[in-house]
C-alpha cells in the first residue's frame, strides 16, 4: 500500500502515516499469510488516519453505506410478497401493507428509505461542492461518485413503476416518452424500453428485473469509490493537504463514533416519517390503481427528480432543435456536467471557505436548484416558465462561467500553514491523538 511500490504521487500516502497491521494470534497470521483479509478491514477501516478536522458532512458517506444495504435489505424482503405482473402488482402491495407480517412497515421503510438515500446524497455532493473535494487528486473519486447518482436516479425511478399506481404508469409514460425526440434511435429506443408498443406487463417486467439488478450494480461502484478515496484519503474543510501523522486522527474511534452518533440522528428523523408521515413524500394518485385510460391532470415525478424536470420543461425551440429534444439534452446534461467540474473549475484552492466571492455563487446556486424543485411540481404558467428558464440559465452559466472564470479571476484568503495549527492553535505534537489528549488536558 505504501508510495514507495506505486507511482509517483505529489500527495502523502495516508497508509503510510498508519501504525502497521501487527498481530501475535496464530490464526490471525495463519489466515494473513494465505489471504490478507484482516489486515485490508484494519487498514481500510480502523487505522485508517483522517484529517482531524472533519466536521459532521463527512459522515454522509457512512449514512449513504448503511442506507444502500437497508434498501437492499428491505427491497428483497418485499419482492418475497410481491407480483410484477400488470394484473396483480397494485393487488400485491395492498397485500404487502394489509396482510404480511410488518409488511406496512417494510414498504413504508423502502419507500421513506428512497428518499432519504437522495437527502443524503444531495447533502454529499453539496458537501463535495462547497469544500472542492472534487479537485486534484480526486477526480476519479468524484467521477465514480456521479455515476453512482445517476445509477441511483434510475432505479429510484424502476422503483417507483412496481406498485403500478396511477403515478407510475403515467411518469414512466411521460419520461420514457422522451426518448423518442432522439434523432433516428428514438422511436426504436422506446420500443424497447417498453418491450411494445405502449407501456404495459414487459414495461414492468423489465423495470423490476433491472431495479432489482441496480442497486448491486451501485454496491460495486460504492467499492470501486471507497477504494478511490483511500488512495489519497479525505479532503477536509480546509481543503488543504494532510502534511504529516500530526494532521490526522485514526478511523477508529474518532470517526466510527462520530459516524455512529450521526446514523443514529438520522435514523431519528427517518423513523419519524416511516411512522409518522409515511405519504408525506409521495403522491397520494399512486393510491390508485394505473388505468391507461384515464390521464391524471397533473403528472410530477418523485421530489428528487424535480430540478431536473423543471430544466426538461424549461427549453423551448432553439432553432432547428424542438423543445422535446432540446429538453432531454439540457436534463440529461445537467447531470453529466458535475462529472466535468474538476476540469471546469479552475481554481487552486479547494475549499470555498478561502473564496470569499466563490462561495456566494454556490449559495445562489443552491437557491436556484431549490427553486427548480419547488417550479418541478407545478402546473406551469408563463411567468412560470420565464422563471424557470431563468434558473436554467444560472444553472448551466455556474458550471461552465462562473466555475472556471471566478478561479482564474478571485483573489482567494490566504490558507492556513496546515490542519493541525488550524485546529490546535500551534499545539500539535507528533502523534496526533496525544496532542489532542493533552490539549484536552
Ligand atoms: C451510494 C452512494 C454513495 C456512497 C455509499 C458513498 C460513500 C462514500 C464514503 C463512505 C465516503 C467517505 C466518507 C465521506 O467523505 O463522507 C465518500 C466520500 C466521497 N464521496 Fe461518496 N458516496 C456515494 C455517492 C457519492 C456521489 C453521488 C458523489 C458525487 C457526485 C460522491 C462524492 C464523494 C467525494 C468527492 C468524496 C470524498 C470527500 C472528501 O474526502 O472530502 N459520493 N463517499
Amino acid at each position: 500500500m505504501s508510495s514507495n511500490n506505486g507511482p509517483k504521487r505529489d500527495f502523502i500516502d495516508p497508509h503510510d502515516l498508519a501504525e502497521p497491521f501487527e498481530s501475535n494470534n496464530g490464526i490471525v497470521n495463519w489466515m494473513e499469510s494465505r489471504l490478507p483479509i484482516i489486515s485490508l478491514v484494519y487498514n481500510a477501516g480502523f487505522s485508517f488516519p483522517s484529517p482531524r478536522n472533519l466536521n459532521y458532512f463527512w459522515t454522509f458517506g457512512m449514512i449513504l453505506s448503511f442506507m444502500l444495504v437497508f434498501q437492499l435489505a428491505t427491497g428483497i424482503v418485499l419482492v418475497m410478497h410481491y407480483t410484477p405482473h400488470v394484473d396483480m402488482a397494485f393487488a400485491s402491495v395492498e397485500h404487502i401493507m394489509r396482510d404480511v407480517n410488518y409488511g406496512w412497515l417494510l414498504r413504508y421503510a423502502h419507500a421513506n428509505g428512497a428518499s432519504f438515500f437522495f437527502i443524503a446524497v444531495y447533502i454529499h455532493m453539496i458537501r463535495g461542492l462547497y469544500y472542492g473535494s472534487y479537485k486534484a487528486p480526486r477526480e476519479v473519486l468524484w467521477i465514480i461518485g456521479v455515476a453512482i447518482y445517476l445509477a441511483m436516479m434510475a432505479t429510484g425511478f424502476m422503483g417507483y413503476v412496481l406498485p403500478w399506481g396511477q403515478m407510475s404508469l403515467w411518469g414512466v409514460t411521460v419520461i420514457t416518452n422522451l426518448f423518442s425526440a432522439l434523432p433516428l434511435i428514438g422511436e426504436p429506443l422506446v420500443t424497447l424500453l417498453w418491450g411494445g408498443f405502449s407501456v404495459d406487463n414487459p414495461t414492468l417486467n423489465r423495470f423490476f428485473s433491472l431495479h432489482y439488478l441496480l442497486p448491486f450494480v451501485i454496491a460495486g461502484l460504492v467499492a470501486l469509490h471507497i477504494w478511490a478515496l483511500h488512495v489519497p484519503g479525505n479532503n477536509n474543510p480546509l481543503g488543504i493537504d494532510v502534511k504529516g501523522k500530526q494532521d490526522t486522527l485514526s478511523f477508529w474511534p474518532y470517526y466510527q463514533i462520530k459516524d455512529m452518533f450521526a446514523l443514529v440522528l438520522f435514523l431519528i428523523v427517518f423513523m419519524g416519517f416511516v411512522f409518522y408521515a409515511p405519504n408525506m413524500l409521495g403522491h397520494p394518485d399512486n393510491y390508485i390503481e394505473a388505468n391507461p385510460m384515464q390521464t391524471p391532470p397533473h403528472i410530477v415525478p418523485e421530489w428528487y427528480y424535480l430540478p431536473f424536470y423543471a430544466i426538461l420543461r424549461s427549453v423551448p425551440d432553439i432553432l432547428f432543435i424542438p423543445a422535446k429534444l432540446g429538453g432531454v439534452i439540457a436534463m440529461f446534461g445537467a447531470i453529466a456536467i458535475w462529472a466535468l467540474m474538476p476540469w471546469l473549475d479552475t481554481s487552486r484552492v479547494r475549499s470555498s471557505r478561502f473564496r470569499p466571492v466563490w462561495r456566494w455563487f454556490v449559495f445562489i446556486f443552491l437557491a436556484d436548484m431549490l427553486v427548480l424543485g419547488w417550479l418541478g411540481a407545478q402546473v406551469p404558467n408563463d411567468v412560470l416558465v420565464l422563471i424557470g428558464q431563468l434558473c436554467t440559465i444560472y444553472y448551466f452559466a455556474f458550471f461552465l462561467i462562473i466555475m472556471p472564470v471566478m478561479g482564474l479571476i478571485e483573489k482567494p484568503k490566504p490558507l492556513p500553514t496546515s490542519i493541525a495549527d488550524e485546529v490546535l492553535g500551534g499545539a500539535a505534537a507528533p502523534d496526533g491523538a496525544a496532542a489532542a489528549q493533552e490539549k484536552r488536558g
